[in-house]
């Protein structure tokens, strides 16, 4: 093998390795929202539902550097859910999940789908929907 068709090979190779590093949603499509359009998320404690892409998303800001997004329709019978005293709430039939989704009572057995979301500056960028 050549010189410079083994260093093509090699910075294939080496290309194909980082990116298996790196988060399977780093190439999902991405939307970009500015805090400025979701006030109430610029509040530790603060939490919205919006939506993106024919999504409904529930963003909740859980500290000063962290908000999660959940997919805002409950795993029982896709009622609505909301954030309520600390804890993601379906009124239809009263299931509760914790702030990562999990089911904390039913009827609904399964957990919330997560969305992968991350602050940037005055943005929020929500990937994989
Ligand atoms: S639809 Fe949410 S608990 Fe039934």
């Amino acid at each position: 093998m050549k010189k410079r068709t083994f260093f093509k090979v090699g910075l294939a190779a080496l290309s194909l390795g980082l990116a298996a590093l790196l988060p399977k949603w780093a190439f999902a499509k991405k939307y970009g929202v500015a805090l400025s359009k979701v006030p109430a998320l610029k509040k530790v404690g603060g939490a919205v539902t919006i939506r993106l892409a024919d999504t409904d998303l529930l963003l909740i800001r859980i500290s000063k550097e962290e908000v999660r997004g959940f997919n805002a329709v409950c795993t029982h019978q896709s009622c609505p859910v909301a954030f309520k005293q600390n804890e993601i709430v379906c009124d239809c039939h009263h299931s509760h999940f914790d702030l990562t989704g999990k089911v904390k009572h039913g009827p609904a057995t399964k957990s919330l789908k997560t969305i992968p979301v991350a602050l940037d500056g005055e943005r929020i960028i929500v990937g994989d929907l």
